[in-house]
C-alpha cells in the first residue's frame, strides 16, 4: 500500500522536491535569498493558475449569483481608515527585551515577565504597536498626502465597488463579488515555507445577503467551502472546521469558522469563512458619503446587506495540496515518489515520451505533441531513460505519460500510462484526444 510520508520528514521533502523540480525558489537565492519572499518557477505557475482556476470555477463560473473584479493592489489610506486596518486592529504588539535586543510578539510569550531568549526577569521595554501594512508613496515626493498603502486583503476591493457592481450588473442580494489576487503584510513571523509570507495570494468572496438570511449563508458556506477542499482531493480526516473562540474573531467579525489543515507542523488555517455583518458596507457609507444599500425598485424595501466572506489562501492552498499528494510507494521493488494530485491541479496533465531517442521516433512523437497541445498542457521529454522518465512525471503529478515506441511507426498506436494505477493502454493515435478527455477529471 502506499504510504503518506512520515509528518516531520514530510515537509523537508515537499520543499526539496519544489525547488528540484521547479515548484517554488527562494527568492533572490543568488544573493543569498530575500526575507521569506518566493518565486513560483515552471511548475509552481501552473499549478498555482490551477488552483485559482478550480477556485473560480467553482466560486463563479458554475454559480448565476457571483462575479468577479480584480481592484487595484496600491490602494488609497482612505479605504483603510474606514475598514479599521489602520488602527489597532491590523496591529501586533511588539516588545523588547532590554537584555539581549530580541523582540517579541507580546501575545507569542508564554510568560510576560521572562524573556524566552536569555532568561532574564522583567526586561521587556513597553509594548508598541505595529501595523502589518506596507505604506508607499505615489509620485515623486514622500508626503502623508502621497501615501498608499499595498492591501492587505483583496476584501475591500469588493466592498468599495460595492455600488459599481450592483449598478453594473442589475445583481440583487443574495449574491457575490469575488477576486483573485496579491495581498501584502508585513507578516512579523513569516515563516513554514510559504504558509505565512509577506507576499501571498488570496481568493476572495463576498456574499451580500439580506440581513436576516445571515446565519443561513454561513453555515451555508462554511459546508460550501470545507466541501471543496475534500472534492480537489484532502483526505477529510486531515480537514476540519473550527468556530473561532470569541478572543480571536477579528475587529470586523460576528463569528469566523476556520477550514484547518493538519499541516506537519500542527493544524493550520486554510480559509476563513466569516459573518461580516454591514461592518464594512456602513464604515465605508460614513467615511465616503456615499450610501452603500440595496434598494428594491419593485417592493420600494431598502437595507444595507450583511456580509459572508469565504477567504481563501491561493499559496497556501497550493501548498496544502502539494503536502497532501505527496506520497512514496513501490513500483517493481524500486521506490517511487509520487505526487497523486487531483487531475484539475496537476501542472501537465500528460507527457509524450518517445521510447528513446532515435530520429525515427522523434518526428511521429513531435506529431504527438503538437495534436494534444491545443488541448491539455503537456510535456515532451526524451531524455534519459523510459523508467527515469515515469518516474520523474510521477514525482510532479502528472496523470498520464503516453509512449511513443517502435511499434508506433507500424500502428499508428501509442501506449497510456496511468499514474496512479500504473495500468498501460494501446490506443490508435487517433483517439488519443478523446481517450484522454475521458479519463481527466473536468
Ligand atoms: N479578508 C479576510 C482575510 O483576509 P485572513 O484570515 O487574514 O482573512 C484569509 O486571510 C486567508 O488568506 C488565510 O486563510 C490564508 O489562507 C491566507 N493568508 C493570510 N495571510 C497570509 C500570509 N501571510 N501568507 C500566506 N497566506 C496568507
Amino acid at each position: 500500500m502506499p504510504e503518506q510520508s512520515s509528518q516531520p520528514e514530510l515537509m523537508e521533502k515537499v520543499v526539496n522536491l519544489c525547488k528540484r523540480r521547479g515548484f517554488v525558489f527562494p527568492s533572490a537565492e543568488i544573493y543569498g535569498g530575500f526575507r521569506s519572499t518566493y518565486d513560483y518557477g515552471p511548475l509552481g505557475v501552473l499549478m498555482l493558475r490551477n488552483v485559482r482556476e478550480a477556485w473560480w470555477r467553482s466560486m463563479v463560473q458554475m454559480r448565476d449569483d457571483v462575479v468577479g473584479i480584480e481592484a487595484a493592489i496600491l490602494s488609497s489610506p482612505k479605504i483603510w481608515e474606514a475598514s479599521g486596518h489602520l488602527g489597532a486592529g491590523f496591529a501586533d504588539t511588539l516588545v523588547d527585551c532590554r537584555n539581549c535586543n530580541e523582540r517579541f510578539r507580546e501575545d507569542h510569550l508564554e510568560d510576560p515577565h521572562t524573556c524566552p531568549n536569555c532568561g532574564a526577569k522583567d526586561s521587556f521595554t513597553e509594548g508598541r504597536a505595529f501595523n502589518l501594512m506596507f505604506k508607499t508613496f505615489v509620485g515623486p515626493v514622500e508626503t502623508d498626502a502621497s501615501t498608499a498603502y499595498l492591501r492587505p486583503e483583496t476584501a475591500q476591493g469588493m466592498f468599495v465597488n460595492f455600488l459599481n457592481v450592483l449598478n453594473s450588473t442589475r445583481k440583487k442580494p443574495p449574491f457575490g463579488i469575488a477576486q483573485i489576487g496579491k495581498s501584502f503584510r508585513n507578516e512579523i513571523t513569516p515563516g513554514n515555507f510559504v504558509f505565512r509570507t509577506r507576499e501571498f495570494e488570496q481568493m476572495e468572496m463576498e456574499y451580500f445577503v439580506p440581513p436576516d438570511e445571515g446565519p443561513k449563508w454561513y453555515e451555508y458556506w462554511c459546508q460550501e467551502r470545507f466541501n471543496w477542499y475534500v472534492e480537489h482531493g484532502i483526505p477529510k480526516d486531515k480537514l476540519r472546521l473550527r468556530p473561532h473562540d470569541a478572543d480571536e474573531l477579528s475587529h470586523y467579525s460576528a463569528g469566523t469558522s476556520d477550514v484547518e489543515f493538519e499541516f506537519p507542523f500542527g493544524w493550520g488555517e486554510l480559509e476563513g469563512i466569516a459573518q461580516r455583518t454591514d461592518f464594512d458596507l456602513k464604515q465605508h457609507a460614513e467615511h465616503s458619503g456615499e450610501k452603500l444599500e440595496y434598494f428594491d425598485q419593485a417592493s420600494g424595501e431598502r437595507y444595507v446587506p450583511y456580509v459572508i466572506e469565504p477567504a481563501a489562501g491561493a499559496t497556501r492552498t497550493m501548498m496544502t495540496f502539494l503536502l497532501a499528494a505527496y506520497t512514496e510507494d513501490e513500483v517493481g521493488g524500486e521506490a517511487r515518489t509520487v505526487l497523486r494530485l487531483d487531475h484539475r491541479l496537476a501542472p501537465y496533465k500528460v507527457a509524450v515520451l518517445p521510447l528513446s531517442k532515435k530520429d525515427t521516433l522523434t518526428p511521429v512523437a513531435r506529431e504527438v505533441l503538437q495534436l494534444l497541445q491545443p488541448h491539455f498542457m503537456t510535456e515532451y521529454d526524451e531524455t534519459q531513460s523510459i523508467g527515469r522518465r515515469y518516474r520523474r512525471q510521477d514525482e510532479i503529478g502528472t496523470p498520464f505519460c503516453v509512449t511513443v515506441d517502435f511499434e508506433t511507426l507500424e500502428d499508428r498506436a501509442v501506449t497510456i500510462r496511468d499514474r496512479d494505477s500504473l495500468e498501460q493502454e494501446r490506443v490508435p493515435i487517433e483517439k488519443l484526444v478523446e481517450e484522454l478527455r475521458g479519463r481527466l477529471t473536468p
